[in-house]
């Protein structure tokens, strides 16, 4: 984050335009310039395989295509309620009392073209200079991007290996002050695939009622799960006053490309989001909310052949990595990422990632995009075709047969 914070501060300069002090603070997301390398490199005729984005490689189901198509002929092109439309608010209400028990007025729910501007809004709406955001690291580089924004200070909560990539209680408890005012919690998690317990979810809520903070409870990746029931920190008592939940159709239903996103509120906070989405985006694409209650309310088939899918291809990736010299992986337990310990190969992981790209022909993130605790790890999305993933892994082995420096066992 910090180098690409540079880069910022040089192309203002090089531009001759100055830009806001602001700008100095805020990050990005480097799957999206990998992605624009890789196909600079394609464009020169090279073959590169893309395990570097995290979008599913599936296309939205028919039915919610043909929802949106007849929306469209039915003339919902019109600007909406800032909120979302009340029968999609309804929808959601209604979705996450079936999905996840909980008991919401729909009232709550604001939609967002995308999840990502549920972290936006929550943060702008609630952190001051000098409040502090703890977040996870490895994480989503939003979450800290966006606490640095508007004058936060983020503090990471590292998540490690050795305990599944969740945090450790005790630590987490030490990184709380009189000024944390967010604890942002993402489960399943990206980058890891690592998945909070009950347990870990009741430490957040003891110290969110102790302390008086709000929890940011990105749950976008809730229904791409191997094992078990998605739990909500929302649902713990008392929790859903104090808790904000971001969700969305992006992954569950492969609607990457359609923008469409929730946030679940505390009630005094729906008005400031409202007023955010007015000064912003007015509201999200009235045809693309129709579509969205066909995927909440159709069938769920495609969901559940697409989890079946990545379960598949989960087991291929994490077997080939583990057998790559100077490589081990744990099994991630939910979403579509794999984030393999490269320590052993004798790379920093930005060296490594950008070795593969460029000598092998795999993009794929280094863990440090992710966050300082990332270093040592890089991910792989495995959003791509069993045959490609195949591949990949076969290139990794011949470059790391021949350049990783790894100890004889
Ligand atoms: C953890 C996490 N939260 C939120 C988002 C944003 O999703 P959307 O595309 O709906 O804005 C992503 C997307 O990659 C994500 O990985």
């Amino acid at each position: 984050m910090r180098n690409e914070w540079k880069t910022f501060r040089v192309r203002s300069v090089v531009m001759g335009i100055r830009t806001a002090e602001r700008m100095n603070h805020i990050g990005q997301e480097t799957a999206f310039e990998v992605l624009v390398r890789a196909r600079a490199l394609e464009a020169r005729g090279r073959s590169v395989i893309h395990l570097e984005i995290g979008e599913p490689d599936f296309d939205t189901p028919g039915h919610i295509v043909a929802a949106a198509q007849q929306a469209l002929e039915e003339g919902a092109t019109h600007y909406g309620p800032s909120a979302g439309l009340p029968q999609l608010r309804q929808a959601v209400a209604t979705y996450l009392k079936r999905g996840r028990g909980l008991d919401i007025d729909p009232a709550r729910v604001v939609i967002t073209p995308g999840g990502k501007p549920i972290m936006f809004f929550a943060i702008l709406a609630l952190i001051n200079p000098g409040d502090e955001v703890i977040y996870p690291d490895p994480g989503f580089p939003i979450y800290e991007s966006m606490a640095r924004f508007v004058g936060g200070t983020p503090v990471p909560m590292p998540l490690r290996e050795e305990r599944h990539f969740r945090f450790d209680p005790d630590e987490f408890r030490g990184l709380v002050t009189d000024r944390t005012r967010l604890i942002i919690i993402n489960s399943p998690h990206n980058p890891t695939g690592g998945v909070l317990t009950r347990a870990d979810l009741e430490v957040i809520a003891e110290v969110a009622r102790e302390r008086d903070v709000v929890i940011l409870s990105d749950e976008i990746y809730s229904r791409l799960l191997y094992s078990g029931k998605h739990e909500s920190v929302a649902r713990l008592d008392g929790m859903l006053d104090r808790t904000i939940i971001l969700d969305g159709w992006s992954k569950t239903w492969a609607m990457t490309g359609w923008r469409l996103g929730f946030g679940v509120f505390p009630s005094e906070l729906v008005p400031h989001v409202e007023r955010l989405i007015s000064n912003s985006v007015s509201c999200t694409a009235s045809f693309a909310q129709e579509a969205a209650i066909a995927a909440l309310e159709g069938p769920q088939d495609a969901v559940d052949s697409m989890v079946s899918e990545f379960t598949a291809r989960r087991a291929a990736i994490i077997r080939g990595l583990n057998a790559l010299p100077g490589v081990r992986c744990l099994e991630p337990e939910g979403a579509f990422y794999a984030f393999p310990n490269i320590t052993g190969t004798g790379f920093s992981s930005r060296e490594l990632a950008d070795r593969l790209l460029e000598e092998a022909g795999v993009a794929c993130l280094s863990g440090t995009a992710f966050g300082q605790y990332g270093e040592g790890f890089l991910r792989f999305s495995y959003a791509n075709s069993l045959p490609n993933i195949e591949e990949a892994l076969e290139r990794m082995r011949a470059f790391l047969t021949a350049h990783a420096a790894v100890a004889p066992a």
